[in-house]
Order: structure tokens, then C-alpha cells, then sequence
């Protein structure tokens, strides 16, 4: 990944106090250059985007399940996230559902651990996992972004229906549908700890019909060195008919379509489109 100006060392300038967890190299399991937020500037992610910031989401989250899930009482649902990076959604949800994470970098299951010690975690791809056991419920909302084609999202409706049971619950919220895609959308923020200092603008732009790719550039203080970053995020867009096409060929009823309306900007990390549908 090229860096935008300036230095760009990966990994800790030697003697730094702060240090990237060890993980073993298996190499990029990601399609692409692997997303340098969710590898070596994974460390960087809570204070890019704080678990506070997903209290809303989840809140969100359970009343659109409150109505759909009918367990006996004093059971906690299970509930599995695919793509569930640091656990900053499933952290709120831990009182009330039995948790599992899934998410394809090792780094993020890694911050998972810390943020929610009672959330079971794996690292998997959410188009193939198979986990040999099932759930209540299963999640994908911030993370189904990183489908680039049909096929991927018919995969990942796939990877939901192998766990649940009949009658088992699967929302689905993309960041963006073809519908609500703000191409040139932006953001910036910044935020520091005790040892890194970091403040970023993320932009989006259309690249292609199913296409967009969020482009984050960082200016990352660390141990007395300055560095800028580019990552980009290669991510694929897709319209509800789409979705619900492979929910259906996954075998799901759709029974709730939320729609915060065209044009209109959500607050809170609110998705703009969510669907909860039903396993037949
Ligand atoms: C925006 S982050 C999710 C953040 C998460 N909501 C949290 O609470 O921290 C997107 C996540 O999707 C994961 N991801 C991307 N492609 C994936 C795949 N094919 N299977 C599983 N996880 C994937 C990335 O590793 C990353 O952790």
C-alpha cells in the first residue's frame, strides 16, 4: 500500500513501548491487499471507532429482534457476528445473548478477546465457515461490505443459513445499498491514548457499477515518529433486489425491510437498509 506523503514504516519503531499482538503469518487471506486497519494498524481501531460509538447500533439491533425471536424464558439466544471485528457491537449485546464472533483477521478477533472476554471467537471467512453448531441469531452489518460480488453475498446468506436452525433469525444491515450509496461522502476525526495519537479523513467513491472503495489517509503519532498511511478499502456495492434475491436462495423469508429513506444521512452508525429474515 502506497503511503501518501512523508514516512510510512509498518509494525513499531524499536524500543516503542507499544506493540502489535504476534500473530503467526499466514499470509493475506483477504482477496486484495489486505486492509491495513484490520492488520498492522489494527491496534488503531478503538480509538478510530470506539466500542461507545455502537451503543445506538445495538439498541437498533435489539428491537428489530425483540419482535422476531421467540426463545423460552431464561434462556440467553445465541448469537453469531460474521465479521464481528473488535466485538464493538457484540460487547453491548453480552448481557442478553450468549455471543460469537467470526471475523477473517486475526488481529481483530485478537482486540475481540479484550473488548468482550465472554464472546467465543474464530477466525474465519464468513463465505465458508462452517463452526459445526448453531445459533438464534446470526449478524452481518458492517462487514458484508467486504463482499465484492454475488457470489460473495450468496456465500455469506449461505454461511447464515448453515447456522441456523428453521425459524432461526439472520439481519443483515450494509453500510450501503446501490440505493443510499453517497459517493464522495466523507469523515475525519481524531483521537489519542496514552501512546498513539492518530487523526484520519475517510472518503468513499464510486469505481464501478457494484463497485466503491474507502479511501482512509492517517496521520499516526507513535512513539516520538510521525508517519501518514493510505489504506484503501476495496468494497462492493449492491441494491436490495440483490440482496433479497440471495437471502431467498439461502432459504430465508424476509420478514422486516427498514429503509431510513433516500437522501437521508443516519446518525449514530444506524445502517440506512436492514433486513431481518427468517430461516424456512
Ligand atoms: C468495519 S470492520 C467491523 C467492525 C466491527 N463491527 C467491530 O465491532 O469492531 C469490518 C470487519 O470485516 C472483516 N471482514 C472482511 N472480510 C471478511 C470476510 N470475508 N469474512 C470475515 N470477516 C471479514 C474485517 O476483518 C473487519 O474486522
Amino acid at each position: 500500500m502506497p503511503a501518501s506523503g512523508g514516512h510510512d514504516h509498518r509494525g513499531s519503531p524499536t524500543g516503542c513501548a507499544v506493540k502489535l499482538p504476534q500473530i503467526a503469518n499466514q499470509g493475506s487471506i483477504f482477496k486484495n491487499p489486505a486492509p491495513r486497519l484490520y492488520d498492522d494498524l489494527a491496534h488503531l481501531w478503538p480509538l478510530i471507532s470506539p466500542r461507545a460509538d455502537y451503543v445506538a447500533e445495538a439498541q437498533f439491533i435489539c428491537e428489530l429482534l425483540k419482535g422476531a425471536l421467540d426463545e423460552p424464558e431464561g434462556t440467553l439466544p445465541a448469537v453469531l457476528e460474521l465479521g464481528a471485528g473488535a466485538g464493538h457491537t457484540l460487547v453491548h449485546l453480552a448481557d442478553g445473548y450468549d455471543t460469537t464472533a467470526l471475523d477473517l483477521s486475526p488481529r481483530m478477533i485478537e482486540l475481540c478477546r479484550g473488548t468482550s472476554p465472554r464472546t467465543q471467537v474464530h477466525v474465519a471467512d464468513m463465505r465458508s465457515a462452517r463452526l459445526g453448531r448453531g445459533f438464534s441469531v446470526v449478524l452481518a452489518h458492517d462487514a458484508v461490505e467486504y463482499m465484492l460480488t454475488v457470489e460473495d453475498i450468496e456465500a455469506a446468506c449461505a454461511t447464515a443459513a448453515a447456522h441456523l436452525e428453521p425459524g432461526g433469525v439472520f439481519y443483515v444491515g450494509p453500510t450501503y445499498l446501490t440505493e443510499t450509496f453517497q459517493d464522495h461522502d466523507s469523515a475525519g476525526d481524531a483521537a489519542a491514548d496514552g501512546h498513539v495519537e492518530v487523526r484520519y479523513v475517510s472518503y468513499v467513491r464510486r469505481t464501478a457499477a457494484d463497485r466503491y472503495e474507502l479511501i482512509m489517509v492517517l496521520a499516526i503519532r507513535e512513539c516520538g515518529a510521525i508517519r501518514f498511511v493510505e489504506d484503501r478499502h476495496l468494497c462492493g456495492l449492491f441494491d436490495a433486489e440483490t440482496w433479497r434475491a440471495a437471502l431467498h436462495g439461502a432459504g430465508f423469508a424476509i420478514e422486516q425491510e427498514w429503509n431510513a429513506g433516500a437522501g437521508s444521512r443516519t446518525t449514530d452508525r444506524i445502517p440506512h437498509s436492514a433486513f431481518v429474515a427468517r430461516r424456512t
